[in-house]
């Protein structure tokens, strides 16, 4: 079993704020802006989930990216996705698009459904800057295709990116090291991953409560849908499903800070205002793609 010396604590718990993107998708910023010097590499997490299809829109249409990777997470649903780099591909129950913006690509991600619910996650990635405009990049991932592990105590996880339990995720980045785990605890059920301390972490709950242990017993309690923000003091994070009946289902997500400008312009994040601009007029000039 795991053990850990000294279990990161909570810092702070942040609620998302309700909003709309694409062509009228209601969801969830959960990660904003203003977190992501805190949280670098990480730029945005965005979660949506509704079973009411007034809420999914129209989608969102085609739009471009540039300068950072984005990875979607679909718990429930169908989307299909089509970029401008040839590739396509339907993202659905449990699968995992990854797509690698670098010097920019225009895509579309549609919902392909009429009923039912429709859930799932978007991260943003930052991009070291000698990979900023790097080749587009993009895979799809099957659900039966993401490795999993599962614990004497029953938790369950699937590793989209990093290593945990001894397997080896879906994805590996050199740089920014980025752990992507969706955990799925039993009631009452512990799990401690080991975290280096230079990488910034964070859970985001969207099924019961966890609490986040400081010690054997003592812990802060993260209610659903909301994000912690962990302190880098100590080796690793440990984490106790809130007792009752309900599974509770956890993201962890770390990786280590790039320490670079960040310069965000909508749907480009670059190093400076000059690499937007440019961004801005390549995109007009139909150079993206
Ligand atoms: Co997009």
């Amino acid at each position: 079993m795991t053990q850990l010396t000294q279990p990161r604590r909570v810092e702070r718990i942040v609620t998302g704020q309700a909003t709309q993107d694409g062509a009228g998708v209601k969801l969830k910023r959960v990660l904003t802006q203003d977190l992501q010097r805190r949280l670098d590499p990480f730029l945005m997490l965005d979660n949506f989930a509704s079973s009411n299809p007034e809420d999914w829109g129209a989608g969102f249409p085609d739009h471009p990216h540039r300068g950072f990777e984005t990875v979607t997470y679909m718990i429930a649903g169908r989307m299909r996705h089509r970029d401008s780099a040839g590739h396509e591909g339907l993202l659905q129950n449990g699968g995992v698009q990854w797509m690698t913006a670098g010097r920019g690509l225009v895509h579309s991600e549609m919902p392909e459904q009429e009923q039912g619910t429709m859930e799932g996650f978007q991260l943003w990635l930052n991009l070291p800057a000698e990979r900023k405009l790097c080749e587009p990049w993009y895979r799809d991932i099957q659900s039966a295709e993401i490795p999993v592990f599962s614990t004497p105590e029953g938790v369950q996880g699937r590793v989209i990116a990093g290593q945990a339990e001894g397997v080896q995720g879906a994805v590996q980045r050199e740089r920014t090291e980025p752990l992507y785990l969706d955990l799925q605890l039993p009631p009452g059920a512990v799990f401690r991953q080991p975290l280096p301390a230079t990488h910034n972490a964070f859970i985001y709950v969207y099924r019961g409560q966890v609490d986040v242990l400081d010690g054997e017993d003592y812990g802060t309690t993260v209610p659903l849908h909301s994000m912690a923000i962990l302190t880098n003091e100590g080796d690793g994070v440990a984490l106790r499903a809130a007792e009752g009946a309900e599974t509770t289902r956890v993201l962890l997500i770390a990786g280590r800070p790039l320490g670079e400008p960040i310069a965000q312009y909508g749907p480009f994040v670059m190093n400076t205002r000059e690499e937007l601009i440019q961004a801005v007029e390549d995109f007009q000039n139909g150079r993206l793609g």
